[in-house]
């Protein structure tokens, strides 16, 4: 992610407004019962960034779109923590600790989160790898590319 990138994101998420609830309904029906209460926990912001992801993949990888970023819940840091945590982040991820380094590590406390909650093999490893380059998915070539260029991170 770059600073447009990042700028772009932090005007993207300002707005707490809910999304649709034709699109909610659609989630609760994708998700299993452990994966709709971590998608209750996500903020509005994050769960419109996520339905973006979803609704322009296949819909079978839209749970791992619906929940890349699960892990984030974790942290609960706010919009203007999360872009210094981001901006942090470029320097070294390993040296950060606390609320900060959850928020970094939000890629392996969602696999954590998504496992417990017996997600699907491929919702785990999309939550695992999704800032990782393609050498070093697990998950099926053609599915991981779908995500990432639904993904604007
Ligand atoms: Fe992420
Ligand atoms: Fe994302």
């Amino acid at each position: 992610m770059n600073l447009v990138h990042l700028a772009r994101r932090f005007v993207g998420s300002l707005g707490s407004q809910e999304p649709e609830a034709s699109d909610e309904v659609w989630v609760r029906s994708l998700l299993n019962e452990g994966e709709r209460r971590l998608w209750e926990r996500m903020p509005a912001s994050d769960r419109r960034h996520a339905l973006g992801v979803a609704r322009a993949v296949p819909v079978d990888v839209a749970p791992a779109a619906l929940l890349h970023d699960v892990g984030k819940i974790v942290s609960g840091l706010g919009t203007f923590a999360r872009v210094g945590a981001t901006v942090l982040g470029w320097s070294g991820r390993a040296r950060w600790h606390g609320r900060v380094g959850d928020y970094l590590r939000h890629d392996v406390l969602g696999a954590e989160l998504l496992r417990s909650a017996g997600s699907s093999d491929v919702t785990i490893a999309w939550a695992a790898e999704h800032h990782l380059p393609p050498d070093r998915w697990t998950v099926p070539p053609e599915l991981g590319a779908a995500l990432k260029a639904a993904d604007d991170d």
